[in-house]
């Protein structure tokens, strides 16, 4: 029987060279797609890369807003999305319109925007923030009045964890809702012994009841670096894949089947070779915002 797969791979690698491109994966990715990748990461891992390549093509396998970010970044590189529909909902939670609107109500507040969000929100905001520096970026803030936008969850885990009260945009992550605090104690009963990592943007009452609450590219770590053998993952489902490839000797038990993001999983091989063919679909950003945003995410990647 033909590989299928091997083929397109192959395909793959031989585009790439002759495009001089690099393939930055997000851990929620396909196992397959993670298998093509010159670099996985979180969003800040993968922004960090997208900042450092000199490749002339960025082929982004992740969500909108993060191949924007790529852009934002470093603009002479053409950045590809292999599925233009692979959007963020939560990021569509807040325009730059209504954020505007609260800025006018809030006088004088300092915006401080989760990764997740777009271009536009970005260039209104003061500094960025990923779930994986979010307490360090507010910890860095002198300001007295703080506006966290657009998830909720994270701004709540961010201020608890600072001490210093936020105003939170009412955004959410509609796959990290599906992560119960019932899902984590039936997980622990089930499995004695072993630790619940779970993100910040499940809700307050999952977060509670978990060992540990840290970004994807925290999980990765800490779950090469610990000494427990079994551990419950709260977040979309795509990261056990790599987790178990790296870990063969440990246990991960997704807290719930239910944690998936469609729109991580819309890319696919296929997809991949396509846009290195067509070199398509080229994400830009108009260079007004474009320059606004960078200010907001540039705070954010030089902090010390
Ligand atoms: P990380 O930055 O932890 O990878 O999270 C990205 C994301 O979209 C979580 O839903
Ligand atoms: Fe957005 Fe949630 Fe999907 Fe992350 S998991 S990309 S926050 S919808």
């Amino acid at each position: 029987m033909v590989n299928h797969n091997a083929e397109i791979i192959a395909e793959i690698t031989k585009l790439k060279l002759q495009k001089n491109a690099v393939i930055l994966v997000h851990n929620y990715q396909r196992p397959e797609v993670q298998d093509i990748a010159d670099f996985i990461g979180d969003s800040l891992e993968l922004s960090q890369r997208a900042s450092q390549t000199t490749a002339d093509v960025i082929v982004f396998c992740g969500v909108h807003f993060m191949a924007e970010t790529a852009y934002i970044i470093n603009p002479k590189r053409t950045v590809l999305l292999p599925e233009p529909e692979s959007g963020c909902p939560m990021a569509d939670m807040i325009t730059a319109e209504a954020l505007i609107a609260k800025k006018k109500e809030l006088k004088g507040v300092t915006v401080v925007c989760y990764v997740n969000s777009t271009a536009a929100v970005k260039a209104e905001s003061d500094i960025c923030c990923t779930s994986a520096n979010a307490v360090k970026v507010v910890q860095s803030l002198g300001a007295k009045e703080i506006l966290f936008v657009p998830d909720q969850y994270l701004g709540q885990w961010v201020s608890q964890k600072t001490g210093k009260p936020m105003h939170l945009w009412p955004g959410f992550c509609p796959t990290h809702m599906r992560v119960l605090a019932e899902d984590i104690l039936r997980e622990k009963q089930l499995h004695p012994g072993a630790l619940a990592l779970v993100h910040p943007e499940c809700r307050p009452e999952t977060k509670a009841v978990a060992d540990e609450v840290m970004s994807t590219g925290g999980m990765i770590r800490y779950a090469r670096e610990s000494k427990a053998k079994e551990l419950i993952i709260g977040t979309e489902t795509g990261i056990i894949y790599r987790l178990q490839k790296e870990n063969p000797g440990k246990v991960f038990i997704p807290a719930t089947e239910k944690a998936v993001c469609p729109n991580m999983k819309r890319i696919t091989l296929e997809k991949v070779l396509w846009a290195l063919q067509e070199m398509q679909h080229r994400i830009t950003v108009p260079e007004d915002i474009r320059v606004k945003a960078l200010s907001s995410v540039e705070k954010m990647l030089t902090l010390p």
